[in-house]
């Protein structure tokens, strides 16, 4: 077990081992907190976890291995997910469907009820959901991934409601195209003349995508089912 000062709050993040999700896992520990990260891969966190989030039993139980080697899980932060460009809606199979909501909107679900009742108990936490400013704007050839996004909307606004006075905030960021591992070299978020339409000319760093979720951890207490879009003016 890491040394770790046990008066230190704990984040989770799933999908710590890469992009969005290694900031904000860099960021917390960076501010002083212990950091646990659910990844289908090994994250450098102080508890990292490996498990599918699609998967309800196998979060649940990373989970419980999280709260049992920390103590406690403070504040969570569901950036796990994968993306699919390039596809006509008549072309997305069902198996495509099938698992983008899988682990777009059952992955958030499962880290959701996993941490919920330690939190309740507690009466105070916090989860941001790592959502898609293609959720607020809309985009073709990606219907399947854009329709999950906004599901996972939804679910946090819902989901705020139900546990506000619980003390536990619920919250989302919607990134705009973010300078990551999930977006290949060749796509078209990447192109220089569609980098030319976007009022600041450039991808959103994953370090400014942790900021705003930090942010919401930490000094945005007045936050609640708020959706803040981080997305180099995208969507205005
Ligand atoms: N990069 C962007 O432009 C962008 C824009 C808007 C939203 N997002 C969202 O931000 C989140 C993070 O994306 P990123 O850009 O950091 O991508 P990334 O590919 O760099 O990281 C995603 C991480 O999620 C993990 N992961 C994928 N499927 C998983 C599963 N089933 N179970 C557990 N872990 C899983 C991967 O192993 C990886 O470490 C995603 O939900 C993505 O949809 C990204």
């Amino acid at each position: 077990m890491p040394d770790l000062n046990d008066a230190a709050p704990v984040a989770l993040v799933t999908g710590a081992a890469s992009g969005i999700g290694a900031a904000c896992a860099a960021l917390f520990r960076e501010r002083g907190w212990r950091t646990a990260g659910l990844d289908l891969r090994t994250s450098d966190t102080d508890v990292p976890v490996q498990a599918d989030v699609s998967d309800a039993a196998a979060v649940a139980a990373a989970i419980a291995q999280v709260q049992e080697q920390l103590g406690r899980i403070d504040f969570v932060v569901t950036a796990a997910g994968y993306y699919e460009e390039g596809i006509d809606v008549v072309d997305i199979t069902r198996h495509q469907w099938d698992r983008m909501l899988a682990v777009i909107v059952g992955g958030t679900v499962n880290v959701a009820r996993a941490v919920l009742p330690g939190m309740l108990e507690r009466q105070s936490g916090g989860i941001v959901a790592i959502s898609s400013e293609l959720a607020l704007g809309g985009s073709a050839t990606d219907l399947h991934y854009v329709a999950a996004k906004g599901a996972v909307l939804g679910f946090i606004k819902s989901l705020a409601l139900e546990v506000a006075r619980s003390g536990v905030r619920v919250n989302a960021v919607a990134p705009g195209p973010t300078d990551t591992p999930l977006l290949l070299a060749d796509s078209i978020w990447r192109e220089p003349e569609y980098l030319a339409t976007l009022p600041l000319g450039r991808l959103v760093t994953p370090q400014e995508i942790a900021g705003a979720v930090f942010y919401l951890a930490s000094e945005g207490s007045q936050y609640c089912g708020e959706v803040i879009s981080p997305n180099a003016g995208a969507v205005i």
